[in-house]
Parts: C-alpha cells; sequence; structure tokens
C-alpha cells in the first residue's frame, strides 16, 4: 500500500489536492483519453449507510476508466446481517478488490476498516465525523466555477454539529491563505469544539451569527446542509431543528453577484426549488463534478500517483472512547488506540475525540 488510505483529505498535501484537481478537470474535458486507465481493476463499495451521490459517483466514476465494481449498499444484504464483523468483512472483501470505498454510520469506522484491508480505503464518510471526498468535490467545484480556493468569505449553514461534510470543508479551507468563516446555526447544532480550536490553531478568523440573513450580503460561498435526522437521539429533538434555516429566493436578492451557493445534497427543505433557477445555485453542478474528483482519486490510488499520510503512532489503552458514536462500542473486538492529538493530548485513533 504505496499510497496510503483516504480518510482526511488532510492526510494529503494541498499540492496533492491541486494536481487531483487538475487531473478531475483534464478528464472532464478529455474523457476519452481515460477510459481504459483502470483496465482489469475492481473497485468494491461497502455502504453500512443509504447513499445516492456518493456510491453512484465512486461506480460511475470506475466504470468510466475501464475498472469494475462490486459491493453492496445495504449490510442487509451481506453477511453483516449473520452478525459479521466490520473487521472480518474487510479482511474477506479487501482479497477481492484492488480499492475499497465504505460508508458507515459510525465514527472512526474508515479507520478502523482500514486497519484489516489489504487494499487501500476510501472513507465515504463516517458517521457525523468525516466526509473527504465530498470536500475534493467541493474543491472541485469551487476551483473550475470559482477559480479560487482562497479570499473566500464562506457561511456554513445548517446542522454543523452532524454535519461531516461541514467538518472535513472547513479543515481543508483553512489550509487556504484569506479564508474566513461565518458559522449559521442553532446553539443545539454548533460546531463541535475539536473544529473550532483547529480553526483557531490555522489561524482562521470565524464567527457565528443565528440567521442567514445576517450575513448573506457579505458572502462569496454559501455552503447549505441538511439537519442530519439520523443523528439525533429522538425524533422530537431533530423536530425542534427542523426547517429553521432555509434558502429562499427573497434571501438571495440580498446575496453578491458573484455568490456560489453549494449542498452536498441530499436537499430536505433548507433550499426552496425557486432558487435552483438562480445560476448562483451550483449544488447540482457540484454533484456532477463530483464524480470526475473521484476519478482523478481513484487513479492516483490505483498508479500510487498520491503520497497520503494516513499512518498514525498509535498505543493501546484500558479505557474506553467517550464518544458514544465510536466504531469501538459497535465493534467490541476493536483494540482502544489512542493516538496524539494537535496540542499532544490523547484523542481516540478512530474518531478523534479527546479521551
Ligand atoms: C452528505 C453525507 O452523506 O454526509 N451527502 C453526500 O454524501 N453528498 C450530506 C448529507 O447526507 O446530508
Amino acid at each position: 500500500m504505496a499510497c496510503g488510505n483516504l480518510l482526511d483529505l488532510n492526510d494529503c498535501s494541498v499540492e496533492e489536492w491541486i494536481g487531483l484537481i487538475n487531473l478531475a478537470n483534464d478528464i472532464y474535458v478529455n474523457p476519452r483519453d481515460y477510459i481504459h486507465r483502470c483496465d482489469g481493476r475492481v473497485l468494491a463499495t461497502l455502504f453500512y449507510e443509504p447513499s445516492t451521490r456518493t456510491q453512484m459517483s465512486f461506480q460511475a466514476a470506475m466504470l468510466r476508466l475501464g475498472g469494475q465494481i462490486i459491493g453492496f449498499d445495504n449490510p442487509v444484504n451481506s453477511s453483516v446481517s449473520k452478525g459479521e464483523t466490520l473487521m472480518d468483512t474487510m479482511q474477506i472483501v479487501s482479497n477481492y478488490a484492488d480499492i475499497m470505498v465504505i460508508r458507515h454510520p459510525q465514527e472512526g469506522a474508515a479507520r478502523a476498516a482500514s486497519l484489516y484491508s489489504t487494499s487501500p480505503v476510501i472513507n465515504a464518510g463516517d458517521g457525523g465525523h468525516l466526509h473527504p471526498t465530498q470536500t475534493l468535490t467541493d474543491l472541485v467545484t469551487l476551483s473550475m466555477t470559482k477559480g479560487t480556493l482562497s479570499g473566500l468569505h464562506i457561511g456554513v449553514c445548517g446542522d454543523l454539529k452532524y454535519g461531516r461534510t461541514v467538518h472535513s470543508l472547513l479543515k481543508a479551507m483553512s489550509r487556504f491563505p484569506g479564508n474566513r468563516f461565518t458559522f449559521i446555526s442553532t446553539p443545539e447544532l454548533a460546531l463541535p469544539a475539536y473544529c473550532k480550536n483547529l480553526l483557531n490553531a490555522a489561524g482562521c478568523p470565524f464567527e457565528e451569527v443565528p440567521s442567514i440573513e445576517d450575513c448573506i450580503g457579505d458572502l462569496e460561498l454559501l455552503y447549505m446542509t441538511r439537519i442530519q435526522a439520523e443523528r439525533f437521539s429522538s425524533k422530537e429533538a431533530y423536530e425542534k431543528q427542523r426547517g429553521v434555516f432555509i434558502l429562499t429566493e427573497e434571501k438571495m436578492k440580498a446575496a453578491r453577484s458573484n455568490l456560489a451557493v453549494l449542498h452536498p445534497l441530499p436537499r430536505v427543505d433548507e433550499i426552496e426549488a425557486a432558487v435552483d433557477r438562480d445560476p448562483r445555485a451550483l449544488y447540482f453542478t457540484q454533484a456532477k463534478l463530483g464524480m470526475y474528483g473521484r476519478m482523478a482519486l481513484i487513479l492516483r490510488m490505483l498508479e500510487d500517483d498520491i503520497v497520503i499520510h494516513s499512518e498514525r503512532d498509535y498505543r493501546l489503552t484500558e479505557n474506553s472512547c467517550p464518544n458514544p458514536h465510536c466504531i469501538t462500542h459497535l465493534e467490541r473486538k476493536l483494540p482502544h488506540n489512542v493516538c496524539k492529538g494537535q496540542d499532544g493530548e490523547d484523542i481516540c485513533l478512530y474518531c478523534e475525540t479527546k479521551y
């Protein structure tokens, strides 16, 4: 595994990201040049959680590169329903595939999976933790539509607590000069402390406001997100948060002409359908461009042409991870490993929660 696993986009350098974006652009312009680049290679998609765009765009990406695909999109139809562990599934399926894409509801599942896989693993979303290839999609979209990844005032709206796309996005955008953030959420769905610490450590300014109207006139990018119903402890708790932030045509009137509205999708009710007609609404273009980003990633990983520093120094601990959503609480045989966080504190190797 010369190239490592793609578990967190920050395991690659900014130069690697730019290389992926440029390659995605070239594939977009010259798709026929790439139709046999993955002949004879197999990609497995192991989706333990629902997906439309991520799974299909990975599959379409591999097919358009000439490769083959295997996998499941409902663990009920696999041996998971017979009680097979993630560790065993990974050991088996990685014999069949050259590259593995996994989505799982538990935080840290992708890193856990990578420890038992003999093929490189791509994290396609691990609970409320990270979603690096959505961020790759976002970077490709911003580069190809706005022509820059720097100097942007970025508004991020909705479920900032459980929205894994948000966590990955701000990790990435804080590495480009001149970006600043305005976060729009309710106090219950505010950004986790570890994300704020990360922005502070990167010297990236941010503020929190209670409504879209408070900031829309000053933004170059508005990143809308869905309230993550499936991650709430009760239906009542979700209902209280539902429909608080809705982007409307009326609100768009106060926005700049150069605003880009992105959304990882699926949308529930947070963007009025009428906004789709606005040329600043780029979320459908974003979904389309994601496939080219994933084609670039698969190609680079299979050709060992990318450096991904996914390995961590870790040690075993007697204690359990304090995060109830961590994969270690579901996969009981997983060793409880900790590694060092940004400030030298012990964090869970899998979900990065502070011990
Ligand atoms: C996102 C996800 O799964 O985190 N969807 C996607 O992959 N495009 C966003 C979401 O589900 O809200």
